[in-house]
């Protein structure tokens, strides 16, 4: 089966911050699982580098647009290895085989009949690079995200008849009632679709950064029609010399922030339909990463609003797996949430290192140190076989939703669980007495065991981490045969390192 999953991607006007991280890893996270799952996956990630925003920013600091493009572009391209995102591909919409491609299909959407010029009136955030309908717009006349006064446009535009799809959206969410998710996007995006679709601008005629427009050289097409499809462009040629849109095509999830609902859930599938083109199967819209600010308001984190946190220090503070995990722990992966560096540091000390760093260092300690390192090979504790039965066939079915968190938190029940279980038969306790020899070595092959398999469940969520473990257990299959609580049995563990230092 293939499995394809993309991020939004992202403007090149501003450096990369956690709210960009956000999504890359949610949709890492998928990436990696279903890789464990044998699944034939592609995972694409890149920058918007065209439209008003980025040609304002340029101007702003006096360079050229494609200037500050290559800078910052390379600013989020090196963020990914940092997250440890597993991309297969990091797209820039400034690749010549992207701007083609774009003018290829668009160019079918306008021989199929859906595009026709038109005058353009009404108000306009150039930071959104979207022109607001009366009920987007907040009081005094401003954007309601980044609450700019909207500016009055008026311009000749080649339009895209979006009305005209109003019907056949419809019966798309009808049939495809998970296209987008989670249900309340759904219903969100229904109701945009119901409330009656107008016609939009597919090209700017007083822009130049942008891709041409074929049959009318003088405009640029929008930047958003442009950047939409990079997730069907980028197949075509990111192997070289090979064409992967049959083997990828339809997307299985885009992953967005909510901010971007209308132009994934409406726009896009509206015109993939114009151009004649399969639709994506799911697109899952995730919440704000908020940040208080000085009156105990919350805000979105955005670079505009001054109040990011920057993923680069939170890695050389805690590590990326700190990062990954905090992410998706403290704030529900399809809800909004608050993150602060001080909560950042009570998860980190109280889950990561008390609950699984000191778990693994325990365990691992105690079969190094009663048992030699030789992992008794004697039947598992009942009691462990019933707390994991059924856990690889539940998180695989929440990641297969997308619900990170929930499948987190599946996995966390059983980290608190395993716990629990060394305090109950307090193995160190049993190691004095002679006669419990047979109760001791079931107690460290079922901790052990629950270990392995905690290892094997979170690879995706902590990559590093688990290689780190998967070292001093001995055994590095992390493929989803293995994630069963018995499906596969150790032999000689090491005591192994602590996993999460204390922080600098
Ligand atoms: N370039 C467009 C997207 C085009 S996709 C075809 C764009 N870029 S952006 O740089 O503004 O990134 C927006 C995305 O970044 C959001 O949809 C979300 O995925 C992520 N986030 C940016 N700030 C965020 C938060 N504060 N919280 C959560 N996610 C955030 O829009």
């Amino acid at each position: 089966m293939s499995f394809y999953v993309t991020t939004p991607i992202y403007y090149v006007n501003a450096a990369p911050h956690l709210g960009h991280a956000y999504s890359t890893i949610g949709a890492d996270i998928l990436a990696r699982h279903m890789r464990q799952r044998g699944e034939d996956v592609f995972f694409l990630t890149g920058v918007d580098e065209h439209g008003e925003p980025v040609a304002l920013a340029a101007e702003k600091e006096g360079v050229t647009p494609q200037e500050l493009a290559d800078r910052n572009a390379a600013r989020f391209r090196d963020l990914m290895p940092l997250i440890n995102a597993s991309n297969d591909f990091f797209i820039r919409t400034t690749d010549a085989e992207h701007k083609a491609a774009v003018q290829d299909v668009l160019q079918r959407v306008h021989d199929n009949g859906h595009v026709y010029k038109g005058e353009y009136e009404g108000w306009y955030c150039p930071r959104c690079a979207d022109f607001k309908t009366e009920n987007e717009i907040e009081d005094g006349n401003r954007c309601p995200i980044h609450h700019i006064e909207l500016t009055r446009e008026k311009e000749e535009n080649w339009f895209f008849a979006l009305s005209a799809f109003q019907e056949r959206l419809e019966q798309l969410y009808a049939s495809q009632p998970d296209f987008v998710m989670p249900r309340h996007r759904y219903n969100e995006a229904l109701s945009f679709i119901r409330g009656g679709l107008q016609d939009v601008s597919l090209s700017r005629a007083n822009l130049t950064w942008g891709v041409t427009v074929p049959w009318d050289p003088g405009h640029v097409f929008y930047v958003w029609f442009d950047a939409l499809l990079n997730y069907y462009t980028a197949l075509s040629y990111a192997r070289p010399g090979e064409d992967l849109t049959e083997r990828f095509w339809p997307a299985t999830y885009h992953v967005i922030g909510k901010d971007i609902l209308k132009f994934h859930c409406v726009f896009w599938p509206a015109i993939l339909m114009a151009a004649g083109l399969p639709v994506p199967e799911h697109v899952f819209v995730h919440g704000y990463l908020l940040m208080q600010n000085a009156e105990g308001r919350e805000d979105k984190m955005s670079k505009s609003l001054g109040n990011v946190l920057d993923p680069f220090e939170i890695i050389e503070r805690f590590g990326t797996d700190a990062l990954r995990f905090y992410c998706f722990r403290d704030v529900s992966f399809g809800q909004d949430g608050v993150v602060s560096t001080a909560q950042f540091g009570q998860r980190y000390e109280a889950e990561l290192a008390n609950e699984l760093g000191n778990l693994a260092s325990r365990s691992t300690n105690m079969v190094a140190r009663y048992r030699d390192g030789v992992v008794p090979d004697v039947s598992l504790d009942p009691a462990l076989v019933e707390a994991f039965a059924g856990l690889e066939a539940d998180v695989a079915g929440l990641l297969d939703r997308a619900e990170i968190t929930q499948a987190l938190e599946a996995i966390w029940e059983r980290v608190r669980r395993l716990n629990a279980y060394v305090a109950e038969t307090a193995p160190w306790q049993l190691a004095k007495d002679p006669e419990r020899g047979e109760d001791l070595d079931r107690a460290l092959a079922s901790v052990i065991e629950g270990v392995r398999v905690l290892g094997v469940l979170l690879t995706p969520f902590l990559p590093e981490t688990v290689a780190k473990l998967q070292m001093a257990l001995g055994d590095a299959d992390s493929t989803w045969t293995a994630a069963g609580y018995g499906a596969r049995r150790l032999q000689r563990v090491e005591k192994a390192e602590p996993l999460f230092p204390r922080a600098a």
